[in-house]
């Protein structure tokens, strides 16, 4: 695929050297902004309060799909949204995800080490399924649909609940799957 970084961070450069590995065309953008015209698939990496402003420099962003993997500290999403994927949704009018937002960064090398595969929620439209979960393949997780789009408002606010257990652990992974799969 082709893919395209707003946010060439901890996330963003972090993602693109793990679809870089597994044979994906990744260009970084950073704060500059830029073109994503050439896209297939667009990951926001952003911090979250920088959400609007990210988008305002990035061009050709209408229809694309979109992976939103920001996450709100002490900030809100855009006025009159829930969150920011809606946000996003609305800017762009294609498929949209949340993903990438209820994981650790930091432990992106280390994925392949784990005893089973750790993984990942994603919510949002049906339309960037087949992207969203090969990407998550891709990067080292297993998927796990939680909704559609109106559950990115409860997504994004798990990260309070992620944040209190890492207290606890530290940076950690999860798998949510059927029985027979752990
Ligand atoms: N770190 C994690 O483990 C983690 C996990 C899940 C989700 N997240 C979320 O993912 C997002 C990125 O986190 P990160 O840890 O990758 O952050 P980061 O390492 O600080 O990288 C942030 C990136 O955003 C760009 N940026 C900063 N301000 C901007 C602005 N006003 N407009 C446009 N771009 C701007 C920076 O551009 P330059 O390169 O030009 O400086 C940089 O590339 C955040 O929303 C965070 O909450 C983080």
């Amino acid at each position: 695929m082709r893919i395209t970084v707003v946010g060439k961070g901890n996330v963003g450069g972090g993602l693109a050297d793990l679809w870089e590995q597994a044979g994906h065309t990744v260009t970084r953008l950073g704060r500059d902004g830029g073109d994503v015209s050439d896209a297939e698939v667009v990951l926001l990496a952003v911090p979250g309060g920088a959400i609007a402003e990210a988008l305002e420099k990035v061009g050709g962003i209408e229809g694309k799909t979109v992976i939103d993997a920001t996450n709100l500290y002490g900030v809100v999403p855009p006025a009159g949204f829930a969150s920011n994927a809606e946000f996003v949704k609305s800017k762009t009018n294609g498929p949209t995800a949340k993903a990438f937002n209820i994981n650790f960064a930091s432990l992106y090398p280390e994925l392949s080490k784990a005893r089973a595969r750790p993984s990942n929620l994603w919510c949002g439209d049906a339309e960037a399924r087949e992207a969203v979960e090969q990407l998550n393949r891709d990067a080292g997780y297993d998927p796990v649909w939680a909704g559609p789009i109106e559950n990115a408002a409860s997504q994004e606010a798990l990260v309070k609940i992620v944040f209190a257990i890492g207290e606890g652990l530290g940076p950690f992974v999860y798998r949510m799957a059927p029985i027979e799969e752990l």
